[in-house]
């Protein structure tokens, strides 16, 4: 048995908590949010974020930080959106012993520093050793206890088959990898390929589209990827094409919904209002696009995007944009024996 302590009481630690407290774990959950605090505390339920997901009582809820750690976890999972995963790994700072395992599970690139959430959390927890869970999977179906797949990337094979066999159930299959820079950078860039698989929507396109941007989208990701140091075969994998594909097409997808609504004609800002949850692709996007400029990548989904998103160009000229680029080969590298 493992003591595990969740930082974040939203959809995804609520998932997380189901999971490992079916696996028999130790779990405690903390969140800086008081009413979420006070709802599961009252109601075992985030009645926003995950309805219908109940905790068991065993689980532990506390606003207290020192209280959420004062059983010394063997594993604090950071499943707090990640634009706050720098002020809640601060938060840790001094709190935690040399060696703490601490798991990201947020997908994002830090904005202004284009961070890895990871390094991030390193920078704030120094000689703690971070790792990170990603993949297609949706809080919704994990807490209902649908099969489930996910990759663990971590520094060392020891930690990462640690996380494996806490995490791994009958109904959560976990993989293991090293290849952690390809893990985070598909999970934060994937969000960003979803706004324009939900615009491709909004427009009443079809499944050509969204399979065109899903194989033409992880393409990009993986030129960045391979340009910034990942191996290629992270992005046919389960946190590559595999949560690309569920989140392009899958309605608890927060970024397809604000990408449909922007297909539609919505603003950024008035689809984030609607879908009322953060909509991590759009930082995501700028992101990426200082990446790809930095690292000197051509990324034309990802341009358009962020020119929808910040430059107020149509929708329908940038699907243009797309379809009459220059002509080219798919795979550049493969070519004719001559
Ligand atoms: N929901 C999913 O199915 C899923 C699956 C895999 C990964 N993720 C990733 O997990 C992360 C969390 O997603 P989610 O769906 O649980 O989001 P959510 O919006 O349901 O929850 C985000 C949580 O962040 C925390 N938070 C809010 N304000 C805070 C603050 N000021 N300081 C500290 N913490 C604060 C709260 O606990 C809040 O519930 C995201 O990065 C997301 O991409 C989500």
């Amino acid at each position: 048995m493992a003591k595990v302590t969740i930082l974040g009481a939203g959809g995804w630690a609520i998932g997380i908590a189901v999971l490992l407290d079916n696996n028999g774990h130790d779990v405690t959950m903390w969140s800086a949010v008081s009413t979420e605090v006070k709802s599961l505390k009252r109601h075992r339920e985030n009645k926003i974020s995950l309805p219908g997901i109940v905790i068991s009582e065993k689980i532990k809820v506390t606003g207290d930080l020192d209280e959420s750690l004062q059983n010394d976890p063997d594993i604090i999972v950071l499943a707090v959106a990640s634009k706050f995963i720098r002020s809640t790994s601060k938060l840790l700072n001094g709190k935690v012993k040399d060696g703490q395992i601490i798991l990201n599970v947020a997908k994002g690139i830090e904005d202004g520093t284009l961070m890895f959430l990871t390094d991030v959390i390193e920078e704030e927890v120094p000689g703690s050793d971070v790792c990170v869970l990603s993949g297609p999977t949706h809080a919704e179906e994990v807490g209902k206890l649908m099969p489930t797949t996910c990759v663990v990337g971590a520094k060392s094979e020891k930690t990462a088959k640690y996380i494996q066999d806490v995490f791994a159930s009958q109904y959560f299959r976990t993989y293991v990898s090293p290849d952690m820079v390809g893990i985070e950078l598909c999970g934060a860039l994937k969000n960003v390929i979803a706004l324009a698989a939900g615009m491709a929507d909004g427009l009443g396109y079809g499944d050509n589209t969204k399979a065109a941007l899903i194989t033409r989208g992880i393409k990009e990701i993986t030129r960045l990827g391979l340009a910034m140091g990942a191996n290629v075969s992270t992005f046919a994998g389960l946190s590559g094409i595999g949560d690309l594909i569920v989140t392009c097409a899958s309605m608890h997808s927060r970024n397809r919904r604000a990408g449909i609504l922007i297909g539609q004609g919505y603003t950024l800002d008035e689809a984030v209002r609607e879908v009322n949850m953060v909509v991590e692709g759009a930082v995501s996007a700028k992101a990426a696009l200082e990446l790809a400029n930095k690292y000197k990548i051509e990324m034309p989904i990802i341009e358009e995007v962020n020119k929808i998103l910040f430059e107020d160009l149509p929708v329908e000229n940038a699907v243009q944009d797309l379809m009459l680029r220059q002509n080219i080969a798919e795979h550049p590298e493969l070519v004719w024996n001559k």
